[in-house]
């Protein structure tokens, strides 16, 4: 393991009972106020990106937006939000998924992707699996190729790297 990991690790602060009772919730408000740890994180993934002829980073609402435009800047990517319905002003394209209880959406912009274009999708967490999955179906549905998903942080007892339509997933660390 790189020994930045560690570090960055011990910057996520875990919240139990929030936003409700049983939740542990992984607050990376923290690692932003190390500049240390925060420039290793994006250290890491542009490591890992930069030579992989990705033409697009789409990140998601919100984290994501913290995250993404960070690599994208760096990798020499455009940049694009996935986002929450009804804040986008242009055309889109829409996907819904399942969430604890209910549902929830993630849009992108008509034409702000183009067929062919090698994808990265960035969020600060995968649980489920639910919105990584919607975020790679609206890339496919305008013709990219989703390279990879990267997060900081997984909760693999919930699983959700195998909802991921077979796309690899990179995660930082680990928690349970
Ligand atoms: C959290 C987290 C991921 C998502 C992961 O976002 O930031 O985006 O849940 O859950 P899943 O893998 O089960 O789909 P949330 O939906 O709470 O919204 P927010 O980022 O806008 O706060
Ligand atoms: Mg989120």
């Amino acid at each position: 393991d790189d020994p930045r990991i560690h570090a960055i690790k011990s910057k996520i602060r875990v919240v139990p009972n929030f936003p409700k009772p049983g939740i542990m919730f992984q607050d990376v408000t923290t690692l932003l106020l190390d500049p240390k740890a925060f420039k290793d994180t994006m250290d890491l993934f542009v490591e890992r990106y930069k030579n992989k002829n990705i033409s697009v980073v789409a990140g998601i609402e919100a984290r994501g937006f913290i995250f993404g435009p960070p690599i994208a800047l760096a990798i020499g990517a455009k940049f694009v939000p996935l986002r929450k319905p009804r804040k986008l002003p242009g055309e889109v394209i829409s996907e819904e998924y399942t969430l604890e209880y209910g549902r929830d959406c993630l849009e992108m912009h008509i034409g702000a992707v183009e067929p062919n274009e090698r994808a990265l999708v960035v969020d600060d967490l995968i649980a489920t699996g639910g919105t990584l999955c919607a975020a790679i179906s609206l890339l496919e549905r305008a013709g990219a190729e989703v390279v990879e998903c990267a997060c900081l942080i997984e909760l693999p007892d919930l699983k959700g790297r195998e909802r991921l339509k077979g796309k690899p997933l990179y995660v930082l660390v680990e928690s349970h």
